[in-house]
């Protein structure tokens, strides 16, 4: 082949998007991380709103859920894959990673190496759905990178309805934060891992319950730096700038249901102006 096309071919590869695919909205936190730290790349995004929550499904339902999402990915020719859930990390992950034909990562291993460096007393708190922090995911993940970190787990249940229900800044959210949380204060962690997407966006209020001693750890910064080393190491960057006012064609989002709610949502969380998103039968796939 002469080089001139394996050269062109290449470039065609890097300009391909990123698949970033969540339950529902929770994904959006780092899909926003990764427009923030790689703005030349284009995304695909996938929340499955008529199947959330994961977080209380068996892992063969998220296991089976979570490869059709990666199916209409990589029908949308996406060039890597980031699973923007930690539920979907913790149970599809392992068994998609070995047939997937693009890379593709998780946010657990990010947010447990942010952790591991975080903590001064060697003591980490995780909190997520019931189906993460059963999986014991993220105590394998420390300790496997920090033998002798101690890791305690809290399954926060109500979390992602609140959000979900727009309860962001509420006293009703303040008040189920502060039982979900005491146990793990008592415990004298001074890190926090949100091991849940959906949780950053109430960020604040579970800064202001375990106050300033404790360092949150959103797992979403990490995921994004990850995902741009991985780029670089498969020579898959985007090299083209986006066109100004193209945030239509640089981000697309689909969705199984509630596309309109889905984008008001979208709006508040992106700053880029989401202008449509799209319900897909993501059970075709
Ligand atoms: N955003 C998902 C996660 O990070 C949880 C939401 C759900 O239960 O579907 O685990």
């Amino acid at each position: 082949m002469p080089a001139g096309r394996t050269v062109k071919n290449m470039n065609k590869r890097n300009e391909l998007p990123v698949g970033v695919f969540d339950s529902g909205i929770g994904g959006l936190t780092v899909a926003r991380e990764i427009m923030r730290q790689m703005p030349r790349e284009k995304i695909v995004y996938f929340g499955d709103t008529a199947r959330v929550p994961y977080g209380s499904k068996s892992k063969e339902t998220i296991c089976t859920y979570s490869e059709q999402i990666v199916r209409f990915l990589l029908s949308q020719e996406v060039k890597a894959i980031v699973v923007a859930c930690n539920t979907a990390s913790a149970y599809a992950l392992p068994q998609i990673e070995p047939h997937c034909p693009v890379p593709i990562i998780g946010v657990v291993e990010p947010g447990a190496r942010t952790a591991v460096r975080a903590t001064k007393v060697g003591k980490v708190g995780v909190i997520g759905t019931k189906a993460t922090i059963s999986s014991g995911i993220y105590d394998r993940c420390i300790r496997d990178i920090r033998p002798g970190t101690q890791v305690l787990g809290r399954a926060c249940p109500l979390f992602v309805p609140l959000v979900e229900e727009g309860l962001w800044e509420d006293p009703v959210t303040d008040e189920i934060a502060r039982r979900y949380l005491l146990e793990l204060m008592n415990e004298g962690i001074d890190t926090l891992i949100l091991g849940c997407t959906h949780y950053p966006l109430i960020r604040k209020t579970i800064a202001r319950i375990v106050g300033p001693d404790v360092q949150l750890v959103n797992p979403a910064y990490e995921t994004a730096m990850e995902l741009q080393a991985l780029l670089e190491r498969e020579n898959l960057l985007a090299s083209e700038a986006p066109s100004l006012g193209s945030a239509e064609s640089q981000y697309r989002f689909y969705v199984s249901d509630m596309a309109e709610q889905f984008k008001t949502f979208a709006n508040s969380i992106i700053k880029y102006g989401i202008l449509s998103a799209k319900t897909i039968r993501i059970d075709q796939y």
